[in-house]
């Protein structure tokens, strides 16, 4: 090889390497490597801003949405700061956050380390999605289709199936299911027995897992409900007494997780190399609630936004007075984890899942 060519490529190796996102080597929890993409699916939990592209009111682009995000920008996440695909992307080294994927012109970059095609206020049943117009879980795979296409067109198909089959997918979703369509809405609880509800839940969910490993993907992450009891919205809906949290509604959240353990590994056995993961968000939350001091929280039955008793999305705006110092709510919103209660989850996921996607040795 010609020494002005090797030298070239030397160069271009090297620019590579300092343009990128340089992952924080002193940062105890980073993990390189492991996967070449993250894919994200779900509701507000994990919207990084998709429903700014779609005509609904369920929005968080304006202040004091993003209020600690980096520059103060409201990018339409439903909390102060980053969420929890943010927090995964720069602990697995691909980026600062995860785009969502209507961002108009996304270029090939990000598209190549992954997106989100969450949707906030979105759900398992098509209903819950019925009168927010937002996409539902189960129109979320169109998105990944329309992805699969131009990742293919970006690397050709072999690479861009490798990218999706390796991927970390993850799936957050189920709360607002029970939100707008059970407890404050009871559209559904005319029709089935709350029971019977996780079971439909449930076997919709199964069927959005197979469309996904028919579409590649084979390393999915599904998260469990949080203890829905305590949200600040569903204290003051159901008129608790000292807003302490709603009792029934936390068991049904548990008899729904206990449900969704026994149903992966079910699911696992008939799609061969899948491997599907349970997060739990129900205890990790839970316990911060009990015991705030112990992670240096204060408030944890009230959001920081208004009142911090009713107010999301479009309550939640740039008139709403916020609190002093949000790091010391556990609640952004009356629905809404704030960043630092992400940053936490996010420490604890990665510990958990760590051990199950590690390639084996060779
Ligand atoms: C906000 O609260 C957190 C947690 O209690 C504390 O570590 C931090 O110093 C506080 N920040 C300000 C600006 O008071």
């Amino acid at each position: 090889m010609a020494p002005r060519s090797l030298l070239l490529i030397i160069l271009v190796v090297f620019c590579s390497k300092i343009t990128a996102f340089q992952c924080n080597n002193k940062n105890k929890f980073s993990y390189p490597n492991l996967f070449p993409a993250i894919l994200i699916f779900g509701d507000s939990t994990v919207d990084t801003g998709n429903n700014n592209y779609i005509p609904t009111v369920f929005k968080g682009n304006h202040p004091p949405y993003g209020d600690d995000f980096p520059g103060q920008v409201p990018t339409g996440r439903f909390s102060n700061g980053k969420l929890v695909p943010d927090f995964l992307a720069s602990m697995f080294c691909l980026k600062e956050t995860i785009p969502p994927f209507l961002t108009p012109n996304l270029p090939d970059k990000e598209l190549l380390t992954g997106v989100s095609f969450a949707s906030a206020g979105s759900g398992i049943d098509e209903l819950t999605t019925a009168v927010s117009k937002v996409i539902p879980v189960s129109r979320q795979t169109e998105y990944l289709k329309e992805y699969i296409h131009r990742l293919t067109r970006i690397v050709g198909k072999k690479q861009a199936q490798k990218i999706v089959s390796e991927a970390l997918v993850i799936i957050s979703a189920g709360t607002n299911d029970f939100i707008f369509n059970f407890y404050d809405v009871p559209t559904r609880r005319l029709q089935f027995s709350v029971y019977e509800y996780q079971d439909y839940l449930q076997s919709k969910l199964t069927k959005f897992i197979k469309e996904l490993y028919d579409l590649g993907c084979r390393r999915m992450v599904v998260s469990g409900l949080p203890p829905i009891g305590c949200l600040p919205i569903q204290l003051t809906l159901k008129l608790s007494i000292l807003r302490k949290c709603v009792p029934m509604e936390n068991l049904d959240s548990l008899s729904y997780n206990t449900k969704l353990v026994k149903l992966l590994p079910r699911i696992q056995q008939t799609l061969p190399g899948s491997k599907l993961f349970y997060a739990d968000s129900y205890n990790r939350l839970l316990d911060m609630i009990k015991y705030p001091r112990k992670y240096g929280f204060v408030e944890t039955s009230k959001g920081c936004c208004g009142t911090g008793t009713v107010e999301a999305g479009p309550l939640c705006n740039h008139l709403t007075p916020v609190c002093g110092n949000a790091s010391e709510f556990i609640f952004w919103d009356s629905i809404h984890p704030g960043e630092s209660v992400y940053r936490y989850l996010t420490e604890q996921l990665v510990k958990d899942l760590l051990p199950y996607f590690k390639p084996k040795a060779v």
